[in-house]
C-alpha cells in the first residue's frame, strides 16, 4: 500500500503536476485501487482457507470410518508443516508450504482403493496383499487427477514410501526422490509408529526417534531425520492435539450426518 502511495506520488513529481485536484484524484484513485487489492487479497486468503477446511473435513469424515487411519493423514499434515517450518531458509525456498499442506494431507487418500479386509488384517500381508497394498499411492493420484492444481504435487504423493536406499515401491533412489516427498516419508513413519492401530499399540516418542535414528540413511534421508530430531519434543506432541481437537470437531458433524 505504501508503495502503491510512493509510486503515485513520484508519478506527480516526475511529470510536474502541479494542480491540487489532480494530486487529490490521484490519491482518491491510489486509495481505491488499494482497497480493492486488499478486499481481493483477503477473498482469496479466505477462499483458500475455507477450501483447506473442506479438505481436512472431507479427510477426517472419511479416515473416521476406518481405526487404523482416523487421523493419520490430519497427523502427518502436522508433522510435515512441523518439520517445513524447522528448514533452514534455503531448503525452504524448494518447496511451497500451501502445496506441502494439500500433499501431506491427501498422501494416502488412495488408501479408499485397498479393501479393508486388507488395511485392517491384524497379521502381517501376504504378497498378493502386499502389491493391492502398494498401489495405494498410485490411485491417489488417480484421484487427484481431475484437479488440475494438483499437477504439482502428484509426484510428492506418489513417491511418499520411496527409501533413500532405493528399496521403495517404485525403487527410486536418494536425491531422485522430490524433497517434499522425503519430508512426508519422515511424517509418515513418526506417525505410523506413534500411533495406535487395531493390530499394535501406539509407540512413545522417545521410542519413534530411536526407529527414525535406526532407519536414516537406509529407509529416510539423514537431514531430514537429524533434523527432525533437534525439534522440540512438545512442538512434535503438539502436532497430535491439533489432530484430537480438530477430529473431535469432525466426529459431531460425522454423527450429525449418520442421524
Ligand atoms: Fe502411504
Amino acid at each position: 500500500m505504501v508503495l502503491l502511495f510512493c509510486v503515485v506520488y513520484l508519478i506527480i513529481f516526475f511529470v510536474k503536476v502541479q494542480t491540487v485536484w489532480v494530486g487529490i484524484l490521484l490519491f482518491a484513485g491510489a486509495v481505491f485501487v488499494t482497497t480493492v487489492l486488499l478486499w481481493i487479497f483477503n477473498l482469496t486468503k479466505e477462499i483458500r482457507s475455507s477450501a483447506f477446511s473442506i479438505s481436512e473435513a472431507l479427510i477426517g469424515i472419511v479416515e473416521a470410518r476406518d481405526p487404523n487411519l482416523n487421523g493419520h493423514s490430519l497427523h502427518v499434515q502436522e508433522l510435515s508443516l512441523l518439520i517445513y517450518k524447522n528448514l533452514p531458509a534455503g531448503f525452504k525456498r524448494r518447496i511451497n508450504e500451501e502445496n506441502l499442506k494439500y500433499a501431506a494431507l491427501f498422501h494416502d487418500v488412495g488408501k479408499l482403493g485397498v479393501p479393508e479386509a486388507i488395511l485392517n488384517k491384524p497379521a502381517s500381508l501376504n504378497p498378493d496383499e502386499w502389491n493391492v497394498m502398494r498401489r495405494h499411492p498410485e490411485i491417489s493420484v488417480q484421484i487427484l487427477r481431475p484437479l488440475k492444481s494438483f499437477d504439482l504435487i502428484k509426484e510428492w504423493i506418489i513417491f511418499h514410501h520411496e527409501r533413500i536406499d532405493g528399496s521403495g515401491y517404485y525403487g527410486i533412489p536418494g536425491d531422485k526422490i522430490p524433497f517434499a516427498a522425503r519430508i512426508i516419508s519422515v511424517a509418515d513413519t513418526y506417525s505410523a509408529i506413534t500411533m495406535a492401530r487395531s493390530y499394535k499399540p501406539g509407540k512413545t516418542y522417545e521410542e519413534a526417534i530411536e526407529i527414525l535414528q535406526r532407519v536414516e540413511g537406509k529407509q529416510l534421508d539423514t537431514y531430514l531425520v537429524s533434523l527432525f530430531c533437534t525439534i522440540p519434543k512438545e512442538d512434535v506432541l503438539a502436532c497430535m492435539d491439533r489432530v484430537k481437537e480438530k477430529i473431535s470437531k469432525q466426529s459431531s458433524v460425522a454423527e450429525m450426518l449418520e442421524v
